[in-house]
């Protein structure tokens, strides 16, 4: 008997006790017993590795592709109970947060895991503010897209050129470093989204104005025109905006944040984990469903069609997906979908109700009686009405994702400098299951 093996023979049987902080496990290949310990409601996936059958074996993995049950890490961040749809964060309800704060109080909570007080508050707003301008070689970058570029690529192309403005970034472990780059990438994106529909639209930039809110100044570089004096936007179509991006600021660990924490664990700059989880982002399953809401809602053209369209999506069978429906985590009601559905009815009071409105109510009403999305707990997600309000505020459609990644930048950033602090802290590097062939040898072409 080997060294390991003989060690996990003598790994003492548990006895059953109730209220002990562990998980006994038999092997029945070779009927040894385990005990584990479960800390915060899980096992850790290495304590595993010591189950073998014999010696050379590499040990027990656990399989989880898509990550349906594996925590990543520990977070301090956000919080969300998907069967009873809470969303927290840094212990917040959502609701109290969209009702009471900016987007930037929001993303200081996030980033610092306190609202700020007054002092702090002027301080941070003076700090993002100062950083808003982008570099003008920048722009020429912006300038060289096609005209019919699609805004997200511009975007994640021009984050990523960032890195190379600011070279200081990669100093990863430098807090003073890191702070820095966090005022300028909270700032600069509203600059850069803006400057991709401006340049989509063959339209002069407009740089951004101090003097403005955050929201406010976002809106100004996206609809100012030169000629015109005095753009003012809407306040209730500030304030709709303002609390969109508080809902998208921080969702912990979905696609796109697991993207911006697998690069930072390489100790890559921001600026390039941020295109990364960008890219993730615009994916048509995450956060490039809010387009295609909008898309699907248009093709379904009026209320009458909504029945038929219904049961194409159950004959489709997951081929044809109801957009703006589904979540991997709620599973119940996601609660940004329903702040936003209240609020888009004060939108619509400003600027005359958007007749896709009708057929989302009407598609809402028929899937939440069929049989089909009540087995599948699928109901309405935060993209399912957004892109209603910023169609209604006057957004293409092509950009609505870039409105997502512009708040969700202050929570990607805040679980990268989460991740950098942590002591835990490693490459991350998933195992596989390798199931392809064994060990073959060079054929000649010839031969093949
Ligand atoms: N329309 C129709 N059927 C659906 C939908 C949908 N929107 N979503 C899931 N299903 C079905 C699947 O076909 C599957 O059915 P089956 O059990 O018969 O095979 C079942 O429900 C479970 O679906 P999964 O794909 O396993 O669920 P998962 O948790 O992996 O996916 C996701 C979640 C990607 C959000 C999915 O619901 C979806 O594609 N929704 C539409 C896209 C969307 O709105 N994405 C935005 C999500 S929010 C965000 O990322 C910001």
């Amino acid at each position: 008997m080997g060294t390991a093996e003989a060690k996990a023979a003598e790994t003492p049987v548990a006895v059953s006790e109730p209220g002990r902080d562990s998980l006994t496990i038999t092997d029945q290949r070779t009927g040894r017993t385990y005990e584990v310990p479960i800390r915060n409601g899980t096992i850790r996936a290495t304590d595993l590795r010591q189950i073998k059958t014999d010696p050379d074996d590499f040990g027990l993995m656990s399989y989880d592709p898509a990550f349906l049950n594996t925590a990543c890490c520990t977070s301090r961040i956000t919080y969300i109970d998907g069967e009873k749809g809470i969303l927290r964060y840094r212990g917040y309800p959502i609701e109290e947060l969209a009702e009471n704060c900016t987007y930037l109080e929001v993303a200081y909570l996030l980033l610092y895991g306190e609202l700020p007080n007054a002092k702090q508050h002027a301080e941070w707003v003076h700090n993002i503010t100062w950083h808003t301008m982008i570099h003008e070689s920048l722009k020429k970058v912006m300038d060289t897209f096609n005209y019919d570029a699609h805004p997200m690529g511009m975007l994640i192309a021009t984050v990523a050129a960032m890195s190379t403005f600011y070279p200081d970034a990669r100093n990863v472990h430098d807090k003073a470093t890191r702070t820095k780059q966090t005022y300028r990438l909270i700032a600069k994106m509203p600059t850069l989204a803006a400057f991709a529909y401006r340049h989509s639209l063959g339209m002069p930039y407009v740089y951004p104005d101090n003097d403005l809110s955050y929201t406010e100044n976002f809106l100004n570089m996206l609809f100012k025109m030169p000629a015109a004096r005095g753009y003012r936007p809407d306040p209730t179509l500030v304030k709709a905006l303002d609390v969109l991006f508080i809902l998208h600021a921080d969702h912990e660990q979905n696609c796109g944040t697991s993207v911006m924490r697998s690069i930072g664990s390489a100790h890559a700059d921001p600026y390039s984990a941020v295109a990364g989880a960008a890219a993730a982002l615009y994916g048509p399953l995450h956060g490039g469903a809010n387009e295609e809401v909008l898309r699907m809602l248009q093709e379904i053209g009026s209320v009458s069609r909504v029945p038929a369209f219904i049961e194409e999506v159950k004959q489709g069978k997951g081929e044809k997906r109801l957009m703006g429906f589904g979540h991997r985590v709620y599973k119940n009601f996601d609660p940004r979908a329903t702040i936003i559905k209240r609020m888009a009815e004060r939108v619509f009071e400003v600027t005359g109700r958007n007749p896709l409105l009708d057929i989302a109510l009407e598609l809402e009403r028929i899937a939440l009686q069929d049989d089909y999305f009540v087995k599948r707990k699928l109901y309405p997600n935060v993209d399912f009405y957004s892109g209603l309000i910023y169609q209604a505020i006057g957004i293409p459609t092509a950009a609505f994702t870039v409105l997502f990644a512009i708040p969700r930048t202050s929570g990607w950033i805040a679980q990268w400098e989460e991740l950098l602090e942590d002591p835990e802290e490693k490459i991350a590097r998933p195992r596989q299951v390798y199931l392809g062939s064994g060990e073959r040898h060079f054929v000649p072409m010839e031969k093949r």
